[in-house]
């Protein structure tokens, strides 16, 4: 299979498209980002990256930062995270605060806001805010294989100016008890956590350990056991993308992890790890144009999990 020319082709295809949906407004920073932007990377075992369009141009990561928050809060907490936050879709916005109250305090997921907080949370443990960013930053850095990989403070600071619904989110855990750390430091390192800037090739590459049990394949460094890599491959795959997770399983056929920023990772099990990015998004702030383009890639390759 050529890969590149696959990438290629879903990529000219698709070109004329761009623009399409909405990109995010609620946090200013991001509604300044150009809308035509356009990157697709594919990353495989064999340490090859298939890129096209701006595959290499750095954007803000937002929600897919949930996916490595979630793999090192597992690998400090362990399955004690699971009394925290739990494995089911919402079936509600990713910001939604309806269910918390009814639901005591517990987070139907780790991708939804209110479940990342709990996540981010657990993964600042007993450390300062400033060291979890840190150890998050320097894995990142590895798996990625970057150095300069970092946050935009820039965006995390119109995050934080405009966070009220997270700040609401957080203070309602709190009130249930469901947080470690002081409200404004868990707040503190889940701004900074989305605001980080990747390309798409460094989110493929960094991303490679959910498609090869664990570890990447190229550099032979582990992120967590086979196990967890399958588990939290279902857990994208059933709420990576909020109420537009089955939508999605339906159209795409990979685990996949949105943000707002118009980024999506996917893990293909066993084939690569795949990053798009196209600013504009539908209702449920997946990138439009990247949903299309996965499926467009899942059709080429016949890479569908199903
Ligand atoms: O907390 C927020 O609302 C944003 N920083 C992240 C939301 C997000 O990316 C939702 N995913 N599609």
């Amino acid at each position: 299979m050529d890969l590149s020319a696959i990438v290629d082709d879903t990529w000219a295809e698709l070109a004329d498209e761009r623009g399409c949906g909405n990109p995010a407004s609620y946090i200013p920073a991001l509604a300044q980002v150009d809308p035509n932007k356009f990157g697709i990377a594919v990353a495989t075992r064999d340490g090859q990256v298939a890129c096209a369009g701006d595959a290499d141009e750095a954007f803000s990561i937002q929600s897919i930062s949930k996916v490595f928050a979630l793999a090192l809060a597992l690998e400090r907490e362990g399955a004690a995270l699971w009394d925290a936050v739990g494995r089911e879709p919402s079936g509600n916005a990713f910001n939604s605060i309806v269910q918390l109250e009814r639901e005591k305090g517990i987070p139907r997921n780790p991708f939804i806001n209110s479940g990342a907080l709990v996540t981010t949370d657990r993964l600042i443990g007993d450390r300062s805010p400033d060291e979890a960013v840190n150890d998050l930053l320097a894995r990142l850095r590895r798996m990625g294989r970057n150095e300069e990989i970092n946050f935009d403070p820039e965006v995390a600071r119109s995050e934080s100016e405009t966070g009220s619904r997270n700040r609401s989110l957080a203070w309602f855990l709190a009130d249930f008890g469901r947080l470690l750390n002081p409200v404004e430091d868990v707040l503190s390192v889940y701004f900074r956590q989305c605001a980080l800037a990747m390309s798409c090739r460094q989110l493929a590459e960094s991303a490679l350990f959910l498609a090869f049990d664990g570890t990447d394949p190229v550099t032979g460094q582990a992120m967590c056991s086979a196990s967890r890599a399958r588990r939290i491959n279902a857990l994208m795959l059933l709420c990576g993308h909020y109420d537009n997770s089955g939508q999605f399983a339906f159209e795409v056929g990979f685990p996949g992890k949105s943000g707002v920023g118009g980024g999506i990772l996917a893990s293909v099990p066993g084939r690569a790890a795949i990053a798009v990015w196209s600013p504009g998004l539908n209702r449920a702030g997946t990138s439009l144009l990247g949903a299309k383009a996965l499926a467009s890639i899942a059709r080429r390759t016949g890479w569908s999990v199903f």
